[in-house]
């Protein structure tokens, strides 16, 4: 048996674009519309449907949720700023809060206002600016029922599927771009993390809680060979570590999204296969989700343990799967919690465990097919229906005790 701290965050997380449905000032939409390989539409009406879905995690015990702000519903035109949206997220906010659940609000996931796109995007040194200047707005109009701030989810994904290997919008492929991009979500976060802290102190609130969701990889070697170890350790040091260790002094504790493993094998000696070549020969091979992601639960404690080195506490912000098979689904977060319990006897200091996702929702270049979530949609009618899975989980938000 496994207990858990009283005080433990228990949740799932969503984002805007994936859950809410017509963003169409977003660069998604655009996008969607231009190459037609996918369509969010109205996702699952969670605009709309929010309290209805609020009910349902508070009937799963959940005591926290994490959710994102649109940010081009709230400036869908360059400096001109929507109160009205601003209510909705308020009115969002007081529903989490009327139901005991705590709100952890993520600022940027993925999306952005067309405008911005229209001028270059995060490649434009004016977007540090921009992105103050929403988070001001947000922050001031939330802060009094916010405590938990994520100011950017997983950066190092967003620059390197929109910039380096150029799957999503804006589909740039250039080493030197994603550079560019990077400093400016490095800045972003920064002016963002004072900020948030400043209008605090100026409101007289309690200090808030800043961080980022950093997405998280277990990199393992498909062989001992000393090339494919290095290779290993060398993504391990950029892709979960460099985001980390350039704004970790303005961190209050360390959102991490973590959901598999890559194994490693390098093949040649080029940037590309330094920072992308895997496995096809199915070594050392484990379950997969339904997009091929391997599971692989002991990564989790692995990578906690080597986060110790931070000295921040840590907060689960994702962990997954997507899969037909509902069994599995709780095979994989059962797993994945023991892992955590585990690295917590080890020391490490973990304040949440926010499952992805409580509902199925759009999953970005691959549609509607997988099947994130605790409670499924059906998107002919967008009735939800709860999960056996999400029932056991919803046991032990309830007790904090994991029976494995
Ligand atoms: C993460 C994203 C989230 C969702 C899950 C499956 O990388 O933050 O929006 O798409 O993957």
């Amino acid at each position: 048996m496994m207990k858990f701290p009283q005080n433990f965050l228990w949740g799932a997380a969503t984002s805007s674009y994936q859950v809410e449905g017509n963003n169409s000032n977003a660069d998604w939409w655009q996008w969607e519309k231009e190459t037609g390989k996918v369509n969010s539409g109205a996702a699952c009406r969670h605009y709309e449907l929010f309290e209805q879905d609020f009910d349902l995690a508070r009937s799963l015990n959940h005591n926290a949720h994490r959710l994102s702000i649109e940010w081009s519903r709230i400036e869908p035109e360059e400096g001109k700023f929507s109160q009205k949206e601003l209510q909705h997220y308020l009115d969002v906010i007081l529903a989490l809060r009327a139901r005991n659940i705590e709100p952890i609000v993520t600022l940027h996931h993925f999306t952005n206002p067309v405008w911005l796109s229209e001028c270059r995007g995060w490649l434009n040194p004016e977007v540090r600016t921009y992105f103050a200047r929403y988070c001001n707005f947000v922050c001031r109009g939330l802060a009094e029922h916010v405590r938990y701030w994520i100011t950017i989810n997983e950066p190092t994904i967003y620059y390197s599927h929109s910039y380096i290997f150029g799957f999503w919008p804006p589909q740039v492929k250039s080493l030197f771009k994603a550079k560019l991009v990077e400093d400016n979500l490095v800045g972003g976060h920064i002016q963002a993390y004072r900020l948030i802290h400043k209008i605090y102190k100026e409101k007289n609130l309690p200090e808030p809680s800043v961080s980022i969701a950093q997405n998280v990889m277990a990199f393992v070697p498909c062989t001992q060979s000393l090339k494919n170890r290095l290779t290993a350790a060398l993504r391990h040091k950029w892709y979960n570590l460099g985001f980390l260790e350039r704004i970790h002094k303005n961190l209050d504790f360390i959102g991490i999204n973590y959901y598999s493993r890559q194994l490693v094998d390098l093949k040649g000696y080029g940037i590309s296969n330094f920072a992308g070549d895997v496995c096809q020969d199915n070594h050392l091979p484990v379950k997969k989700n339904s997009l091929g992601w391997d599971i692989y639960p002991q990564g989790l404690e692995e990578l906690l343990l080597k986060l110790k080195k931070f000295n921040l506490e840590i907060m689960i912000t994702e962990n997954g799967i997507c899969t037909a098979d509902d069994h599995l689904r709780w095979e994989y977060l059962s797993a994945h919690l023991k892992n955590i319990y585990l690295a917590m006897e080890k020391g490490v200091k973990v304040s949440g465990y926010l499952y992805w996702s409580l509902m199925d929702n759009f999953e970005w270049d691959k549609g509607f097919v997988p099947r994130f979530g605790l409670i499924d949609i059906d998107y002919s009618t967008y009735k939800r229906t709860i999960r056996e899975s999400a029932k056991k989980f919803a046991q032990v938000c309830k007790t904090g005790v994991l029976e494995v």
